[in-house]
């Protein structure tokens, strides 16, 4: 028999028919960009909103006079590194052909002396950079770039900026959002939309009142994708390649990884690899979990190895249903020392991307982790106590 490809997608963006839809969502993105609304939108790791926001570009593309910039922050460290990424992505979204973005090089940027680079597709790779003075006086016209050829190309931009709760790694992170802020809050033709998954520190950026970005915008916390939009989606995928699987083996696959994004995407792939009939039935999707969990054994023993006892314990708890840490029943039983102890072990938690508190909710940030917590790392002894 001939080997397909999977219909499934792990570690890329998706968008079109790898994209479960998340309607509501994106239309209260498309409302928001088409009225120039700030917006800011905060989940855990690998929920998908790299992905929603450019499905969101995409169901946008009809709207002639909106364009759309992406920024990702994720290797940046300098305010140099962060104007030149962001004029570099303004650029491309601006002008379609290589001639055009030099012409805008050359009309838009002032004050300083680009170096253009291209790659071996033109179009897709450029890269510019930008030699700053010291200081901070020559910034104001790099800020303000966005707007103005916004303006003078008649269109609104929709600047993408992703990761970034990475602003507190530049040398003066409060300083460089003050003078971002009072540049920012006067363009009329762009909207930013700011995303980034450490919610702690996204909340601490824009719902604190001494920090430069509090009230900037729509704030939107991503949900997971509902279950019974993940049902018909691994159907379809499945049925894509031509085999069939039941509604409710499909349930089972969502889950045992909790509905998390990335990962229902990632046993899909694993349960189709093992597919090797007409039919994937519960058994191999169990099949394709155990294969996913000896694939991250090592690295997992690893991530143990990183955390303390306590910590150890507070997660065994959780794992045996306890949902108030604090009592003096529970912090005996697990050995949590006492209630200081249990705040410090949540945040250790949270800064080691174990956890994540979304309300009164936890969440584990790898739902497969948990899996192997339960089942590998502890197993039977993990109610023993
Ligand atoms: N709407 C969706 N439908 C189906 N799969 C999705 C969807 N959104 C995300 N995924 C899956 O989750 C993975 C992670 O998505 P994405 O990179 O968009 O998440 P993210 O929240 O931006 O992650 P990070 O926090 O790491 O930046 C994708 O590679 C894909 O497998
Ligand atoms: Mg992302």
């Amino acid at each position: 028999m001939e080997e397909e490809d999977s219909p499934f997608l792990i570690g890329t963006l998706v968008s079109g028919d790898s994209f479960v839809d998340r309607e509501w969502p994106r239309k209260h993105l498309r409302t928001n960009f088409r009225s120039g609304i700030n917006t800011i939108l905060i989940s855990p790791r690998r929920w998908g909103k790299s992905s929603l926001i450019r499905q969101v570009s995409v169901d946008m593309s009809r709207d002639k006079d909106v364009r759309f910039a992406f920024v990702d922050l994720f290797h940046v460290r300098t305010e140099q590194e962060f104007l030149e990424r962001t004029t570099e992505a303004v650029i491309k979204a601006l002008g379609k052909t290589m001639d055009q973005r030099m012409a805008d090089v050359k009309e838009f940027v002032r004050g300083v002396v680009p170096q253009i680079s291209f790659g071996v597709d033109p179009l897709s790779e450029f890269s510019l950079k930008l030699n700053l003075p010291e200081g901070r006086r020559d910034m104001q016209d790099l800020l303000d770039l966005p707007e103005r050829m916004a303006r003078a190309k008649k269109v609104r931009l929709v600047l993408c900026i992703d990761e970034f709760q990475n602003i507190a790694m530049l040398p003066d992170p409060v300083g460089f959002q003050k003078v971002l802020r009072a540049s920012w809050q006067h363009h009329k033709a762009v909207c930013h939309v700011i995303y980034g998954s450490k919610r702690h520190m996204m909340m601490d950026l824009f719902n604190k009142q001494s920090m430069p970005f509090y009230r900037f915008g729509d704030v939107m916390f991503l949900d997971k994708i509902r279950r019974e939009d993940w049902v018909p989606f691994i159907q379809k995928r499945f049925a894509s390649r031509k085999k069939n699987i039941t509604a409710d083996v499909c349930d089972f696959m969502a889950e045992r990884m909790q509905d998390h994004s990335y990962h229902v995407q990632l046993l899909g792939h694993a349960a189709w690899l093992r597919t090797t009939g007409r039919i994937c039935t519960k058994a191999i999707v169990e099949r394709g979990l155990q294969d996913l969990l000896n694939q991250h054994d090592a690295l997992y023993h690893r991530l143990v190895d990183d955390l303390t006892t306590p910590q150890l314990n507070y997660l065994r708890a959780l794992l045996n249903g306890v949902e108030r840490f604090t009592t003096m029943e529970t912090i005996r039983r697990f050995s949590l020392g006492s209630s200081a102890h249990v705040k410090r072990i949540t945040n250790a938690l949270e800064n080691k991307e174990v956890l994540d508190f979304v309300g009164k909710k936890t969440e584990w940030i790898d739902p497969l982790f948990k899996i192997w917590l339960e089942e590998r790392f502890w197993g039977g002894r993990l109610r023993m106590i």
